[in-house]
């Protein structure tokens, strides 16, 4: 008897721990302050109200670019990308395109970088975002999803480690994927680079902490993909707006949430293979990173599991509203 009561103490006390491990360390994203809802466009130097993901769209692909302390690296991203999409218009009168960059709380001056970029493309739409506070890439990202105009819209990462003529082929496999509600996601995988040099001879430690990270990402539910880490994603804009209005999460962990919802929407997804090479200057910290990453994971999985976290706007009937954009629960 004394047993018992013992044993279901424990249990009481172990759903009590739980719940409080989640109620204090669960991301909530912090509210846009009045000026994260402008954003300056460079072509015009006007400082304008936010767009809507909700509005219909005015282009046909948007670029979400996060940025943090990228003055160096963004500017040779962004030549890369404008060259290629500038090709693209040429063939193509009826391609409009606009890249917003965020950043998200630089020190360094990303944002003049980007600026001086701009009054040498004259005719590029390039929008900025400024985050007064840093977020972190999840968050980066959700904001500019959260106001793009773009049929489409491809998150891409400021270094340029992805070639970016390898949109063509998101494209294409998005093309076969999408349903007929318009809903699908292509994400841009690494998993052939596997086997070859460049990851094998990587130190032991950091291929150690790659597997234990996959076997974690299987175990908590994401299946079918391989790389869920590639920040090469290119969303139709009725996925975007099922998927970001929904996030928590800001830290590096983001695409698990982003697949998860996803992946529970039933949103149709291919993963389709990039060329990639490491650049320089990575603000992973191997530990402290993937210490964090291991706890978000399970925290996600377990505000999911138990409700705390739900999906606001399934698929028809979807009415947004300012208020459900951030309304995170716990
Ligand atoms: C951008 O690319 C052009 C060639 O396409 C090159 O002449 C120019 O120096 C590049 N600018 C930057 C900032 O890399
Ligand atoms: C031209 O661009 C539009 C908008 O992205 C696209 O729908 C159309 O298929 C393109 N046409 C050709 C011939 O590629």
């Amino acid at each position: 008897m004394t047993l018992l009561l013992l044993l279901l103490g424990g249990i009481v006390i172990g759903i009590v721990l739980v719940l409080c491990f989640l109620l204090i360390s669960s991301p909530s994203p912090r509210k846009p302050t009045e000026n994260e809802g402008y954003y300056n466009v460079l072509q015009t130097e006007d400082r304008q109200k936010t767009p809507s993901i909700f509005d219909p769209p005015s282009v046909s692909l948007s670029l979400i670019v996060p940025a943090f302390d990228e003055s160096k690296r963004l500017p040779i991203m962004l030549n890369d990308t404008v060259d290629f999409l500038e090709t693209r218009k040429k063939t193509n009168g009826s391609f409009t395109y606009e890249v917003i960059i965020v950043d998200d709380g630089s020190r360094d001056n990303t944002i003049q970088a980007a600026t001086d970029y701009a009054r040498n493309r004259p005719t590029v739409d390039i929008r900025i975002l400024a985050l007064e506070k840093n977020r972190g890439k999840g968050g980066a990202v959700t904001q500019g999803m959260l106001c793009a105009r773009g049929e489409q819209c491809l998150m891409v990462d400021a270094d340029g480690a992805t070639e970016f003529s390898d949109l063509a082929n998101l494209e294409e496999k998005l093309e076969s994927t999408v349903n007929e509600e318009g809903y699908g996601i292509a994400v841009g995988s690494r998993s052939h680079l596997v086997s070859t040099e460049a990851v094998v001879k990587r130190s032991f430690i950091r291929n150690f902490l790659m597997r234990a990270f996959h076997t974690l990402v299987y175990t908590l539910g994401i299946r079918g993909i391989e790389d869920t880490q590639c920040g090469f994603k290119l969303f139709t804009r009725k996925a975007a707006q099922l998927v970001f209005p929904n996030m928590h999460v800001e830290r590096w962990i983001f695409d698990i949430e982003c697949l998860m919802i996803a992946q529970s929407q039933k949103i149709p997804l291919v993963e389709v293979q990039v060329k990639w090479h490491e650049i320089d200057g990575s603000k992973v910290n191997l530990i402290t990173d993937s210490a964090q990453m291991a706890r978000d994971l399970f925290l996600i999985r377990l505000n999911f599991m138990l409700g705390f976290w739900k999906i606001h706007c399934r698929i028809a009937g979807c009415a947004p509203s300012d208020q459900y954009v951030w309304s995170s629960v716990v």
